[in-house]
């Protein structure tokens, strides 16, 4: 077993960042591992315009650390409303590298989601024919859908019209969390990849209740059966080109995850590629985490690959507790817990 993997530096194709004293306290500990980051844009209000994701990226950029070459690569947020005239500027603005798609009411600042896919087919046929890819957060939100089977039946219902009728549209099924989509994935075209969590590699939904309620463990999609943390695990490190690094770190402010009501998202940044070492470790696969962090992604999107690397060297560490958030603090996935693996300085 090796003890220390150098790779290339790897990126993040699925993050939220936030936006203010929150995010300034946040950024750096993705800059410091991965090159860049495809950040997600339900702020409040969600990022829906070409002006808007301008302004962030300028918000970010000016948190980053001093030195620092970290490159933030935009979406906006698909609306009813979203024109075929601003798809078409964003594909022209070059800094925004997709369309993200949240049903209504689906996960966190989703309201001015997507309320019925056929309300939202001009802005696809737009996005095919200019070559912009859609990110999907792949749940229905129907009542009538038990919340385990939500992804299962997005791919039915969802994502199998829009393979169908945008034959060309270039599609992330974003943080897979089933067999079913794994496997939709893996049998759709070329232009059709999935990103995965960390969480979603690590734990099965027994995580969500070990011992007691897990608040920090509560995400959406939330965490499914071992059964289908398996065929994500054989996804992520089978080789296959269409899987890539997306840690969906999503940091809640301590106090709205410890709640009667509490907000779904994990916060990975600090320790994201460490975990994906575990993962790829214990699996037997470590010779693949590479294409997986750092190459599949980069070429789905047909970006270069990163030109330096990074280097993790089998260590034991232990989490922090919490980490500073704004004004307040955000509790990390494996608060407090030994990892086996630690990016080298
Ligand atoms: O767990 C999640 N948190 N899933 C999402 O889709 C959104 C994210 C957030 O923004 O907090
Ligand atoms: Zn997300």
């Amino acid at each position: 077993m090796p003890d220390m993997l150098t790779i290339t530096r790897p990126d993040d194709w699925h993050l939220h960042l936030r936006d203010g004293e929150p995010m300034r306290s946040v950024v750096g500990a993705t800059a410091r591992v991965f090159a860049r980051a495809v950040l997600m844009p339900n702020l409040d209000p969600p990022v829906t315009t070409v002006a808007a994701a301008a302004a962030y990226r300028d918000r970010v950029v000016a948190s980053l650390p001093s030195k620092s070459t970290f490159t933030p690569l935009l979406t906006l947020y698909l609306t009813d409303d979203t024109s075929p005239a601003e798809i078409e500027c964003a594909r022209a603005a070059g800094f925004i590298i997709g369309i993200k798609y949240y049903p209504a009411g689906a996960t966190t600042n989703s309201a001015s989601g997507v309320t019925d896919l056929s309300r939202v087919y001009p802005a696809l046929a737009a996005m095919e024919k200019c070559g912009l890819p859609l990110l999907v957060h792949g749940e229905v939100t129907d009542p009538d859908v038990d919340v385990f089977d939500r992804e299962r039946v997005c791919v039915e219902r969802v994502l199998a019209r829009i393979v169908h009728d945008f034959p060309a549209l270039k599609l992330v099924v974003e943080h897979i969390t089933t067999r079913e989509a794994a496997q939709f994935v893996a049998a759709a075209p070329a232009h059709v990849g999935a990103t995965i969590t960390p969480q979603h590699l690590l734990w099965s939904r027994n995580a969500l209740f070990a011992g007691g309620l897990r608040p920090h463990a509560y995400c959406l999609p939330v965490l499914k059966r071992e059964t289908h943390r398996q065929a994500l695990v054989d996804a992520a490190t089978g080789g296959n080109a269409k899987y890539f690094l997306g840690t969906d770190s999503a940091p809640h402010a301590r106090h709205a995850k410890e709640s009667a009501c509490g907000c779904a998202g994990c916060f990975s940044a600090p320790l994201a590629i460490e975990l994906y070492a575990q993962v790829f470790d214990a699996a037997g696969k470590l010779d693949r985490l590479e294409g997986f962090a750092s190459f599949h992604g980069a070429d789905f999107y047909g970006l270069p690959r990163n030109a330096g690397t990074i280097t993790l060297k089998r260590e034991s560490w232990t989490v922090p507790a919490s980490y500073p958030f704004g004004a307040e603090t955000v509790v990390p996935l494996f608060a407090g817990k030994a990892l086996s693996w630690r990016v080298a300085d």
